[in-house]
C-alpha cells in the first residue's frame, strides 16, 4: 500500500543522506594531510607525507623546501641543514600548542598554530648559522626553545 511506499522512499532518502555527509567527512579529512594545502592534524603529523619525516627535501637546482614541527620545547630537526646560495621555503607547524619560529637575522618569522602550516621563503647566500627562536611563549621550557639552521 502508499503507506509503505512511502515508508521506503524515506528509507532511501535517509540512507541517501547519511552517505552524502559520510563522503563529505571522508573527503574533508584527506584533504587535511594534503600537502598542498594550508591546514594538518596536529594529531595525526606521525602519518603525514612530509611531516612523517620532517627535514630538508631539494625541490629544484637551488630550492629547497624543509618541514619543521615545533613542539614544548623543540624544533625538529635541529639542525636544520641547506646548501649556500639556494632558496629555502619552511612549511612550519606545531604538534601542540603555539610557538613561533623566527630565523635570527631573516625577516623569517611566524606563528606557528597547532592546525596550521606556516610558510616562509629565505634567500640564503653565504655560509653561516642562524639560531631559530621561539618568539611565543608556549610553557616553562619557551626561553630554551631554539634551534639552529645551519647554511654550508
Ligand atoms: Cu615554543 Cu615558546
Amino acid at each position: 500500500d502508499y503507506e509503505k511506499l512511502w515508508l521506503g522512499l524515506s528509507l532511501v532518502m535517509i540512507v541517501g543522506f547519511i552517505a552524502t555527509v559520510t563522503y563529505g567527512a571522508v573527503g574533508a579529512g584527506v584533504e587535511m594531510i594534503d600537502d598542498s594545502g594550508d591546514t594538518v592534524d596536529p594529531n595525526s603529523l606521525a602519518d603525514h607525507p612530509e611531516f612523517g619525516d620532517p627535514g630538508v627535501e631539494q625541490v629544484g637546482p637551488n630550492e629547497y623546501d624543509v618541514h619543521v614541527i615545533a613542539r614544548q620545547f623543540v624544533f625538529q630537526p635541529d639542525p636544520i641543514v641547506v646548501p649556500a646560495n639556494s632558496t629555502v621555503t619552511f612549511y612550519v607547524t606545531s604538534a601542540d600548542v603555539t610557538h613561533g619560529f623566527e630565523v635570527v637575522g631573516t625577516n623569517a618569522n611566524a606563528m606557528v598554530i597547532p592546525g596550521e602550516v606556516a610558510e616562509l621563503t629565505v634567500e640564503v647566500n653565504e655560509p653561516n648559522e642562524y639560531g631559530i627562536i621561539c618568539h611565543e611563549y608556549c610553557g616553562s621550557g619557551h626561553h630554551d626553545m631554539e634551534g639552529l639552521l645551519r647554511v654550508v
